[in-house]
């Protein structure tokens, strides 16, 4: 293993996992809020990101918001979840996947992830129905920009009369069959916070093929308030608004999308080439359907090659071993040569805060598996569901569509010397 006193150098300037790319136009656009003094949350750049969203993604109507978050609770809301209500949720992701369904007193259940794309088992999803056939709200990601297996999540919904809300934030600009991810679902969500393959600093997009929907979301987003000559309320609101100094940001950022998607296809297919001889495999996509963003690349390493690492609650050791490597070692090695990985999402039923809510994986289960280690087993007996597998053997690569192909092949040189 090499150490930042090893023949790499460390890189000047920090390469990051995935910062904003901005190209100029962005500002003109600020620049026209500022002149024009639509400093607020109407404007122009609003409607024309909304209409831009619209001709990009292929749904009928698109509400401008505050953040990707904010749109997940507004679907969360039109999706009638009441306190109480059980919904299934994406288990492999970031917590703002979840949260929401609790901002509505809803009761996230996990359902557990597959190997083909790191997505919502369909079989596991099939399994919660039967143990919970009254649940009618399903939330699910496409993780890192890869689309989920689609077709059977929606016919196992579809089969019990549940309503999918698609949680697009990662995934804008993947395609599953020919079609736009964020047009799947009933309710569909964005994101343009600073890291996503477009960014507007912060800033997200509920879109729907439903006009009144639509309408409900404008009017909730701004206090909904009633059409009166004074301020009338009749049901709860927040402001949840987009800016229009923002929208700006996102308008310009816009035309480059597919720009920022080839970049970043570029960087996954360089990473899989360099990685092609070691014990690791990319984040997998189904490429007979799907075409993703590639917003992250990852990596998983071989259940073979890992030497002994262990987590607790918000620390992790390992021991180095040779021709083995682990998550924390790779991540703690790039950082010495100021370069930024991350863990994969901690599962959701791993979390403090959910660990006690139930867990569907494919054979059932339907309690989280709180403890990785089985009592009585050898320090060696982990037993993993799928999420819990990828997050101890996975890791998000640096990703960052500024840097140059000089820069990543030092990266791969570094991560493949922790195997050595
Ligand atoms: C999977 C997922 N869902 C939801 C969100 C929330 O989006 P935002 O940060 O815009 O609120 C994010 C990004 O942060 C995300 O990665």
């Amino acid at each position: 293993m090499f150490n930042s006193d090893s023949h790499f150098k460390v890189f000047d300037s920090k390469i990051w996992l995935s910062s904003p790319t901005m190209h100029g136009s962005e500002m003109e656009y600020v620049k026209e809020a500022y002149e024009t003094n639509w400093m607020s949350t109407v404007g122009k750049n609003i409607n024309e990101v909304e209409r831009l969203a619209c001709e990009k993604i292929g749904c009928k109507y698109a509400v401008a918001l505050s953040a990707g978050t904010a749109s997940l609770h507004m679907a969360v809301r039109l999706a009638g979840v009441k306190h109480g209500d059980k919904v299934f949720c994406s288990d492999l992701t970031f917590g703002a996947t979840v949260n929401p369904v609790v901002y509505e007193g809803g009761v996230p259940i996990f359902i557990d992830t597959e190997y083909d794309t790191w997505n919502m088992d369909p079989e596991a999803l099939q399994k919660a129905f039967e143990m919970y056939p009254e649940v009618k709200v399903v939330v699910m990601v496409h993780l890192y920009g890869t689309p989920a297996k689609i077709d059977e999540l929606k016919a196992i919904c579809d089969k019990h009369g549940a309503v999918i809300i698609e949680d697009a934030a990662e995934s804008l600009g993947a395609t599953y069959k020919g079609r736009q991810t964020g047009t799947f679902g009933k309710y569909n969500c964005i994101s343009f916070n600073g890291n996503k393959i477009i960014t507007g600093s912060s800033g997200g997009m509920f879109l729907t093929d439903d006009e009144e929907d639509a309408n409900k979301v404008r009017k909730w987003s701004t206090q909904a308030r009633e059409d009166a000559p004074w301020y009338q309320h009749e049901e709860v609101g927040y402001n949840y608004r987009m800016s229009n100094v923002i929208a700006g940001v996102i308008r310009g950022q816009f035309g480059y999308l597919d720009e920022h998607i080839a970049q970043k296809k570029a960087i996954y297919e360089r990473y899989k080439e360099g990685f092609k001889n070691l014990p690791v495999l990319m984040n997998p996509y189904d490429a007979d359907n799907s075409e993703p963003n590639y917003w992250l690349s990852c990596l998983i390493i071989n259940d073979d090659a890992m030497c002994k690492q262990v987590r607790g609650e918000c620390e992790s050791l390992y021991i180095s071993e040779h021709g083995k490597s682990c998550p924390t070692e790779i991540l703690e090695t790039i950082a010495k040569f100021n370069v930024e990985g991350r863990p994969i999402w901690k599962p959701m039923h791993m979390q403090p805060i959910y660990r006690m809510h139930d867990f569907v994986t494919k054979n059932g289960s339907g309690r989280a598996n709180t403890n990785a280690y089985i009592a009585g087993g050898s320090c060696n007996s982990r037993i993993f569901d799928a999420g819990e597998d990828i997050f101890d053997r996975g890791l998000c690569l640096p990703s960052d569509n500024k840097m140059s192909s000089e820069q990543q092949n030092i990266i791969i040189e570094i991560i493949k010397s922790c195997f050595c």
